[in-house]
C-alpha cells in the first residue's frame, strides 16, 4: 500500500465549545465556530509496517504513553468500524509546540482521520470524517476544513448530526490575521477534558454562558458575512472571557492562564482603548494568547507584544485552506 501524507491546520474557536452532554462521543453541549490557523501545521504519514502492532512517532520520537493512548484508542475505534486487521505506522510532526493549548489535538485527530481515509481507500465523506475525527477529540471536527467553520451540536443520540461545515472560505477576508503569542512551550498540566467536566459540573456561571454564547453564535455569523471586525472581535473576546469565567469559578478553582497571559491580555485593551488599534484576544485551554486583527495592523501589535518579557516569540497567521 502507498503511504499517505496529510496536511492539516489547528483550529481558534471564535465561540467557544466548552462542555460534553456525552462524554465517550464527545458531544457538545452547544455548537462553536472557528477560524482556522494557516500557519501552524501537522503533518502526518501513514504507512505499512512489517510490525505486529501500530508504530506511532511524533515530532521524530516514539511517542510517550500519555501522548500514544489517545490516538491508540482512535486506531482501535476506526479498525474496528471498518473491519480493519492491519498494523500501521503514523510519523506525525507539528511546526508548533504540541499539547500547549495551539489545538495540536484538533489538527492531528483531523490529519488522522483523512489519512486513514486515504490510506484504507474508504471513500468518505468529509462530513463523516468530521464526526470521525471528533471521536479523537472535540475540536478536531472543526479542523476537515480550512476557513471559518461552524462545528453544529446535532440532536441525534449517536451523534451523527454533531459535525462541523465550512462557512466561509479563506478567500472570504484575505485581510484577517491571528497572531499566535507563545508565552509557553510545556504540555499543559490539566487536560481541557476534565476542565470542561469541573466548569460543567460546579461553575454557577456555566448556564450563563451556555445561554450568552449560543446567542453570540448568532451574531458571530452575521458579523463574519458582514466582514464586521470589530465585532467579530469583540463577540471573540466576550466568549473567551466567559469560558475562563466558568473555569475560574470551579470548584476547584483552574486557571490556565500565566501572569504573562495576564499583560498580553491587557496590553491587547490598550492598543485597543489607548493606541487605536483594532485588536482583540482569544485564548483555549493554555497560557498562550492569539490576537485577532487585519493584515494593516500585524506590524504595530507585533512591535507593542515582543517587549513583554515572557513572550517566547509569536507566529503570524492567515486564515486556513483546506487539508492538502
Ligand atoms: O477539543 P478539545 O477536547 O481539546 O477541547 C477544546 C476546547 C477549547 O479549545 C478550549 C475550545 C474550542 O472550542 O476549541
Amino acid at each position: 500500500m502507498k503511504p499517505v501524507t496529510v496536511i492539516t491546520h489547528p483550529n481558534i474557536a471564535l465561540i467557544k465549545y466548552w462542555g460534553k452532554r456525552d462524554e465517550v462521543l464527545h458531544l457538545p453541549t452547544k455548537s462553536s465556530l472557528s477560524v482556522g490557523l494557516g500557519s501552524l501545521a501537522t503533518q502526518t504519514t501513514i504507512a505499512s509496517t512489517s510490525e505486529l502492532i501500530d508504530q506511532i512517532i511524533i515530532n521524530g520520537e516514539t511517542a510517550t504513553p500519555r501522548i500514544a493512548q489517545p490516538i491508540l484508542d482512535f486506531l482501535t475505534l476506526f479498525k474496528n468500524m471498518y473491519n480493519i486487521n492491519q498494523a500501521i505506522a503514523i510519523t506525525t510532526s507539528n511546526n508548533f509546540p504540541t499539547a500547549a493549548g495551539l489545538a495540536s489535538s484538533a489538527s492531528g485527530f483531523a490529519a488522522l482521520a483523512i489519512a486513514l481515509n486515504t490510506f484504507f481507500d474508504l471513500q468518505l465523506s468529509r462530513a463523516k470524517l468530521s464526526e470521525l475525527a471528533r471521536r479523537g477529540s472535540g475540536s478536531a471536527c472543526r479542523s476537515l476544513f480550512g476557513g471559518f467553520v461552524i462545528w453544529n451540536q446535532g440532536k441525534q443520540t449517536d451523534g451523527h448530526d454533531s459535525i462541523a461545515e465550512q462557512l466561509f472560505t479563506a478567500n472570504h477576508w484575505p485581510e484577517f490575521r491571528i497572531i499566535v503569542v507563545v508565552v509557553s512551550g510545556e504540555p499543559k498540566k490539566i487536560s481541557s477534558r476534565l476542565a470542561m467536566q469541573s466548569s460543567v459540573n460546579t461553575s454557577p456561571f456555566y448556564a450563563q454562558w451556555l445561554k450568552e454564547s449560543e446567542q453570540r453564535l448568532l451574531k458571530m455569523q452575521k458579523a463574519l458575512a458582514e466582514k464586521d471586525f470589530g465585532t467579530v472581535g469583540q463577540l471573540a473576546e466576550d466568549d473567551c472571557l466567559g469560558m475562563h469565567k466558568t473555569m475560574h469559578t470551579s470548584q476547584p478553582s483552574i486557571t490556565f492562564w500565566s501572569p504573562a497571559t495576564q499583560v498580553i491580555m491587557q496590553s491587547v485593551i490598550e492598543l485597543r482603548t489607548k493606541h487605536n488599534v483594532p485588536c482583540y484576544f482569544t485564548i483555549d485551554a493554555g497560557p498562550n494568547v492569539k490576537i485577532l486583527c487585519l493584515d494593516n495592523n500585524v506590524s504595530s501589535i507585533l512591535e507593542y507584544i515582543k517587549t513583554i518579557p515572557d513572550v517566547s516569540y509569536c507566529i503570524t497567521s492567515k486564515i486556513a485552506r483546506d487539508p492538502q
